[in-house]
């Protein structure tokens, strides 16, 4: 499959991987604040783990969680991208979207910005019917993206994620859903 397909936009450039990415990557991903609605901090060997399989998911699909860079200002911010859940709920199989961006970097719609343009290619060029997200109730900034990139929520469709145990605080999420537009 190769490298990535770059995406860019005003201020962004979405960008395949590189090992230089590995160490800001880690620390935003044992950075509290970032980590705060998920199930725990990553060690340096997890997140690099993640790396890996985000670039083995560009491999196999063609499309997956891009590393942003913000050029002129910062090499890299974060992740912004698609991937496939591995597990199972009522909305699965399924793409989501989803995004993590390094704290200092917050609300200054970088989050929005890049997602639009990943929304963008996953309608226009991989032709999908439907990008989905989702997280858990509290991340209002995450779910104010998901908004600002024009999804919809519905309370029916909120759900327990199969991989908290159960009972978990952060167990419930909300589902937001986009459809491809003129279908
Ligand atoms: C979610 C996240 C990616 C957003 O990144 P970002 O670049 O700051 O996003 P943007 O600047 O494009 O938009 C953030 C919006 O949330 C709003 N926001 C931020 N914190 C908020 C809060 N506590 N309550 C309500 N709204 C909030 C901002 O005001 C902004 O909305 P606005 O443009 O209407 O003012 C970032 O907060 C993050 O990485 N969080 C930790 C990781 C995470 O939770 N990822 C999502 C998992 S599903």
């Amino acid at each position: 499959m190769g490298t990535p397909k770059q995406l860019k936009t005003e201020r962004l450039l979405l960008r395949g991987w590189v090992p230089t990415d590995n160490e800001p990557f880690a620390a935003l991903n044992a950075d509290p604040r970032v980590m705060k609605h998920f199930l725990k901090l990553l060690s340096r060997e997890e997140s690099d783990a993640f790396i890996g399989r985000v670039q083995a998911h560009f491999e196999q699909h063609g499309f997956g969680v891009w590393a942003v860079e913000v050029p002129g200002v910062a090499p890299f911010i974060g992740s912004v991208g698609l991937g496939i859940p591995r597990f199972v709920a009522h909305f699965t199989p399924c793409v989501e979207i989803g995004w993590r961006i390094a704290a200092e970097y917050w609300n200054r719609g970088y989050a929005t910005e890049a997602a639009r343009a990943v929304v963008e290619f996953g309608f226009e060029t991989l032709r999908l019917d439907e990008i989905v997200a989702f997280t858990v109730p509290d991340n209002l900034a995450s779910r104010r993206v998901m908004e600002k990139i024009g999804m919809n929520h519905k309370e029916a469709d909120d759900f327990d994620h199969p991989s908290f145990p159960p009972g978990h605080p952060l167990q419930r999420h909300v589902l937001y859903r986009l459809a491809r537009p003129n279908q």
